[in-house]
C-alpha cells in the first residue's frame, strides 16, 4: 500500500478531490492512503503559532524551524522522499510521479505564507517540487495535484495498464487527438482511418499526429523526441 503523509495547516483539505472517482475506489480497496498531519499540533507556544517575521526584514511570514522540524520528526520516516512544495523546485513532471510511484511511503509538506526557514530544507535534503510557474497561497493543491498524478498509476488503479502507455509524456510525445460517437456532430466528422479498423494504419495515424502536435506545441519535448527516440 502506498502511504503520502502531509504535513499541512489545513489538513482538513485532504483527501479533497482524491475523494472522487478513481483515486476514492483505490483508496476503498487499500491500495493507497492518506495521513493529513496537523502542523498546528506541533507548535512550541500556546498561541499554537507556525510562523514568525523574516530575518532581515519584509513583507510576509516565514513558517517556523522548529515547529516544522517536530512535525516532520513526528511523521517522517527516514529514507523515504521528503518533499517541499516551492515555486523554486524542479518541474513535476510524468517521469517523476512514476518515481515516486514506485514509493511506499512520502511525505509531503505543504508551505504556507511566504514559505519555510531555508534551513529546514537544508536539515532534512528535502527535495524542492513546483507545478508550475506560477505563485499559489499555499503548497496543499500543488500536493493534490501530485497525489493525482501518482496514484493512477499505482498498480492496478486504472482499467487498462494500455491507456496509461499511451498517454502524453509517454516517449515524450502528446497524446494524438481522440474521438468517440457520434461519427459526425456539427458537421465535423472523425477522420476516416479511424473508422477502418485497419489497425496498423491507425496506429500511424496516431503517431503521425502525435508526432505533429508535439513538434508544434513543445519544442522542448519534440527536441527530447527525436534524441531519445529507438
Ligand atoms: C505564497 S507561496 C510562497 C511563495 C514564495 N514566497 C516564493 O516567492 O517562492 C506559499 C506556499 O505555496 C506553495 N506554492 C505556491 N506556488 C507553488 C507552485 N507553483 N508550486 C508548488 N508549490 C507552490 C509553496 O508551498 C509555498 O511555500
Amino acid at each position: 500500500m502506498f502511504k503520502a503523509n502531509v504535513l499541512t495547516i489545513f489538513p482538513e483539505m485532504f483527501p479533497g478531490a482524491l475523494g472522487f472517482s478513481l483515486a476514492a475506489k483505490a483508496q476503498s480497496e487499500g491500495k493507497w492512503d492518506i495521513n493529513p498531519v496537523d502542523i498546528r499540533n506541533f507548535a512550541v507556544n500556546n498561541y499554537h503559532s507556525v510562523d514568525d517575521t523574516p530575518y532581515g526584514g519584509g513583507a510576509g511570514m516565514i513558517m517556523s524551524p522548529e515547529v516544522l522540524g517536530r512535525a516532520i520528526d513526528a511523521v517522517h520516516t527516514p529514507g523515504t522522499p521528503l518533499i517541499y512544495f516551492s515555486p523554486r523546485g524542479s518541474q513535476l513532471t510524468q517521469q517523476k510521479a512514476k518515481e515516486l510511484s514506485c514509493q511506499e511511503e512520502i511525505t509531503l509538506l505543504c508551505g504556507r505564507f511566504e514559505g519555510i526557514d531555508e534551513r529546514v530544507i537544508e536539515a532534512y535534503n528535502i527535495t524542492e517540487i513546483s507545478i508550475g510557474d506560477f505563485i499559489l497561497s499555499g503548497g496543499e493543491l500543488p500536493a493534490l495535484v501530485l497525489l493525482d498524478a501518482v496514484i493512477r498509476l499505482l498498480p492496478g488503479v486504472l482499467g487498462s495498464e494500455d491507456s496509461l502507455c499511451e498517454e502524453s509524456f509517454e516517449n515524450n510525445l502528446l497524446e494524438y487527438p481522440q474521438y468517440t460517437r457520434p461519427q459526425s456532430w456539427r458537421g465535423f466528422e472523425v477522420p476516416e482511418v479511424l473508422l477502418s479498423g485497419h489497425h496498423e494504419n491507425i496506429a500511424s495515424w496516431r503517431r503521425q499526429k502525435a508526432e505533429e502536435i508535439t513538434r508544434i506545441r513543445r519544442p522542448d519535448l519534440w527536441e527530447k523526441y527525436q534524441a531519445e527516440k529507438p
